[in-house]
């Protein structure tokens, strides 16, 4: 029933945006086989407003992708245009290989599934999930069989009768999911579809879709702002900042191979140390402590750069010497620990006054670690990299 919702203006400004930075452009491989959703140059704007610079990405077949992004970076306007909702100010968009730029929404085949739900609240949940298939004008049996099938996928079996209000929302979050499946839609769009739930139901529903998506092995476009949903769920993530693609890549990826600050701050937890280029693989941080890095090789002798360093990546030396393969040392002294499950975090405070973030696994042990204690720490140059600034 995605058309019902799909009535957003989409009128064009006619402005003329330039090529952005970061996206990788996927214009060379846009039309090989398996590109289920392909941007070429689109763009949105609203008056002088950008929401949207202009953006290549690509989607391929069966792939769960993440937009993650702060409020405001354009996560629902990329879901909306590729909906339909939205019209771009300009550019093409490709689905299965068919340009789609003035394909009506509900001629587009997809499928949504939104943070509020948005069922009809005077049908029953059978109803609900049946509404799609009867716009469709599929027969009484073979509605009965899919709405049963879909309800069985969710959980949902012996809700037929139930109004949406005599549910949790949890259960009207299925109920929206097994209306969207009820269909077979080649592509699924989620806007934040748990963000109305608390953390323990979020997480639950978390592994339900992704088990739906492996048993379904449709595209899945899905919109958070949850770094760790994003992470947990996806194939890939296409982190936004400010209607811009900051990085796209797997999980993987964006936590080690962050390519700017913004991405590395973004995506879990980080120290950024600045410091200048120095030597090959060399970087002098503001307060001398002299660094071995993964890779200077993008940035000349002499420049200004932050050196990332995850905090699970720092190792506390106990009272022993650092291994060889941990090329960087430095002592501190403890500010503050806290017991967060398996995981301790430890804030240690270098001679300069610098902060670094520690996270050690747990040891019953580790008086070491109280605070006011001086602590020696350890971690690699592998695990150094090097961001512009
Ligand atoms: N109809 C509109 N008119 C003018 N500006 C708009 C309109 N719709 C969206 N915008 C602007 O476009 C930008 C991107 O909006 P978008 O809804 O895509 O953000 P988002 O990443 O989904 O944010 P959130 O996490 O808050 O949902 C925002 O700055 C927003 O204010
Ligand atoms: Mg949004």
């Amino acid at each position: 029933m995605s058309h019902v919702l799909l009535d957003k203006d989409g009128r064009s400004s006619g402005l003329d945006l330039h090529n952005q930075a970061g996206s990788r452009a996927a214009t060379a491989s846009t039309h090989m086989k398996g590109n289920m959703i392909v941007f070429e140059g689109v763009g949105k704007a609203y008056g002088n407003a950008v929401a949207l610079h202009t953006t290549d990405f690509t989607v391929r077949e069966g792939e769960f992708l993440s937009l993650l992004g702060p409020s405001g970076s354009g996560k629902s306007t990329i879901l909306n245009i590729i909906a339909g909702a939205i019209a771009p100010t300009h550019g093409r968009i490709l689905l299965n290989g068919k340009d789609v730029s003035t394909v009506p929404p509900r001629e587009r085949g997809l499928g949504m599934v939104f943070q509020n739900y948005a069922l009809l609240p005077h049908l029953n949940v059978f109803d609900n999930v049946a509404f799609p298939l009867r716009i469709r004008g599929l027969g009484k049996d073979e509605i009965a069989q899919r709405v049963r099938n879909a309800l069985e996928r969710v959980g949902l079996i012996g809700y037929e009768q139930r109004k949406p209000r005599e549910m949790s929302g949890g259960q009207q979050q299925r109920v929206g999911i097994a209306r969207c499946i009820v269909y077979s839609p080649s592509v699924i769009l989620m806007d934040e579809p748990l963000g109305a739930l608390d953390k323990k139901l979020r997480e639950q529903l978390q592994g339900e879709i992704k088990k739906l998506h492996k048993d379904l092995g449709t595209t899945l476009v899905y919109v958070t702002h949850d770094q760790e949903e994003a992470l947990n769920l996806s194939d890939r993530v296409c982190l936004m900042n400010g209607g811009r693609i900051a990085q796209i890549g797997t999980p993987d990826e964006l936590y080690f191979e962050p390519v700017s600050e913004f991405v590395a701050d973004f995506v879990g937890e980080s120290n950024l140390i600045e410091g200048t280029v120095t030597a090959d693989n060399m970087v002098t941080a503001a307060d001398g402590l002299m660094l071995a890095v993964r890779s200077t090789e993008a940035h000349a002798t002499g420049s200004r750069v932050k050196v990332l360093v995850r905090p699970e990546k720092i190792v506390a030396l106990d009272g022993g010497a650092a291994p060889a393969h941990l090329e960087n040392t430095c002592t501190g002294t403890v500010v503050q620990t806290s017991f967060v499950g398996g995981m301790t975090r430890v804030e240690l405070q270098r001679r300069s006054g610098a902060l670094l973030l520690v996270k050690t696994i747990s040891a019953r042990a580790a008086e070491r670690q109280a605070a006011g204690h001086s602590m020696a720490v350890a971690w690699s140059a592998q695990d150094s990299v090097v961001l512009k600034v």
